[in-house]
């Protein structure tokens, strides 16, 4: 077996022996696929540690950029008590209405609303709003704005919040500073931002298995 190979059989076993697909996470994977929606969803064991470390956190209100067709909306929604709330901002109009069918089917319509449009363009928006902090966002979107997208979760969160950044590593091609790759450059100005802004600490994991060699940045509001 290549390593991919057993990084895969290895999700796959750990996602069996520790029961972490199920029938609605089955389904959004199903009908995802069907409508032609890229795979690119975070893996069921990374949704269950999403899920946890919103449980962990105490979560409240959750933000996620880059809805797709649900599956970590899902995953994070599950760890929200029954008046919590998740936004998730999309700029797929298809996607979004893929994910709406998938979180009514997985029964959290009423905690989660999904809003359609460019993110940049969605937050001010939001913000505008004022709304109670958010206690963690998941940043999943286009990788470009990463930095953007971090500046509005400070925007957005309180001291204590968390702020998860998907994607940081993708095969190493991250530790290329010359890269010309937009997705390159602005994951790299996003970990620069949470190495360098005051308000900001945290630290960033790879990971292996059914999604490949990647990993995720995980940050924490101080002040
Ligand atoms: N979080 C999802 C995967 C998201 S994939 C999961 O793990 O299940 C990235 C998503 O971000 C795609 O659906 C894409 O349409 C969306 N996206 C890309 N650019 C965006 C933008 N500028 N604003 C909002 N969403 C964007
Ligand atoms: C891509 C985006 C993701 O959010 C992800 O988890 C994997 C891949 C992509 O745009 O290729
Ligand atoms: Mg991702």
């Amino acid at each position: 077996m290549s390593d991919e190979q057993v990084w895969s059989a290895v999700d796959g076993y750990v996602e069996e022996e520790l029961g972490l697909g199920d029938e609605v996470l089955a389904a959004v994977l199903r009908e995802s696929e069907a409508a032609g929606l890229p795979p690119i969803s975070v893996s069921a064991a990374q949704g269950k540690f999403l899920r946890m470390l919103a449980e962990i956190q105490g979560a409240r209100r959750i933000l996620e950029v880059g809805t797709l067709g649900g599956y970590s909306t899902i995953c994070l929604a599950r760890a929200l008590p029954e008046d919590g709330r998740l936004v998730t901002l999309e700029y797929s109009q298809k996607h979004a209405e893929v994910a709406e069918r998938n979180i009514a089917r997985a029964g959290l319509d009423k905690v989660v609303e999904i809003r359609v449009g460019e993110a940049l363009t969605t937050l001010p928006a939001l913000a505008d709003e004022h709304p109670d902090p958010f206690d963690l966002v998941f940043i999943d979107a286009d990788k470009a704005n990463n930095p953007h997208y971090v500046e509005w979760a400070l925007k957005l969160t309180r001291a204590g919040s968390v702020i998860v950044v998907d994607n940081v590593v993708r095969d190493g091609r991250v530790i290329d500073a010359d890269s010309t790759a937009s997705d390159v450059q602005g994951t790299r100005a996003a970990l620069h931002l949470i190495a360098t802004h005051p308000r900001l600490t945290g630290t960033a994991i790879q990971t292996v298995g059914t999604k490949g060699y990647d990993g995720f940045a995980l940050a924490r509001v101080v002040s």
